[in-house]
């Protein structure tokens, strides 16, 4: 049988222990993950550069055998293609990302038949974390060691702390 891969797509401005929970279940379940950071058109261009987001995604899930991190600028449907995948990952969280993920899991089905989008249910103490409230929390000096890992905590600190 062929290797059976999935990507796991996002902007990761930073990676959280969300995002990271979410990409260590998905690399139990296939052959190869490829996680992929990419641009969302409803976000401004971002407090990390690309670059930075996968350095920051190697250092804390590359270790994952079966895990490899990559930056695409266009459609996800196309890097799908691309990289002959059979699934895309996302994570959920409340039902207010539900409807938002559901109108793009329509999109991509349609632009790329072949290609499934899989929701994994968040772990319950990552249910409101999100990068924008890390960002929100650091530049104000607050606490985030709870929501990014322990490997770019103080990387992130430094860049967001005003
Ligand atoms: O982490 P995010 O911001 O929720 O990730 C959203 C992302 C980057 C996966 C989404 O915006 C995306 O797929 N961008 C690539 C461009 C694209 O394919 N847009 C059409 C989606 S229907």
């Amino acid at each position: 049988m062929s290797e059976r891969r999935a990507i796991c797509p996002g902007s990761f401005d930073p990676i959280t222990l969300g995002h990271i929970d979410i990409i260590t279940r998905a690399a139990a379940m296939f052959d190869k993950i490829t996680v992929v950071v990419m641009k969302n058109a409803n976000k401004n261009s971002g407090s990390f550069t690309p670059e930075e987001r996968k350095a920051f995604i190697e250092k804390t899930v590359g270790n994952i055998k079966n895990v490899e991190v990559d930056i695409y600028d266009g459609l996800l449907a196309d890097y799908a293609r691309q990289k002959n995948a059979c699934a895309i990952i996302k994570g959920l969280r409340a039902m207010s990302d539900f409807e938002y993920e559901f109108q793009m899991a329509l999109t991509n089905k349609k632009l790329n038949p072949e290609v499934e989008t899989i929701f994994l249910t968040t772990s319950t103490e990552n249910m409101y974390l999100s990068s924008s409230m890390v960002k929100q929390i650091a530049s104000m000096g607050g606490d985030i060691s709870s929501f990014v890992p322990e490997e770019i905590l103080e990387e992130i600190i430094k860049r967001l702390k005003k």
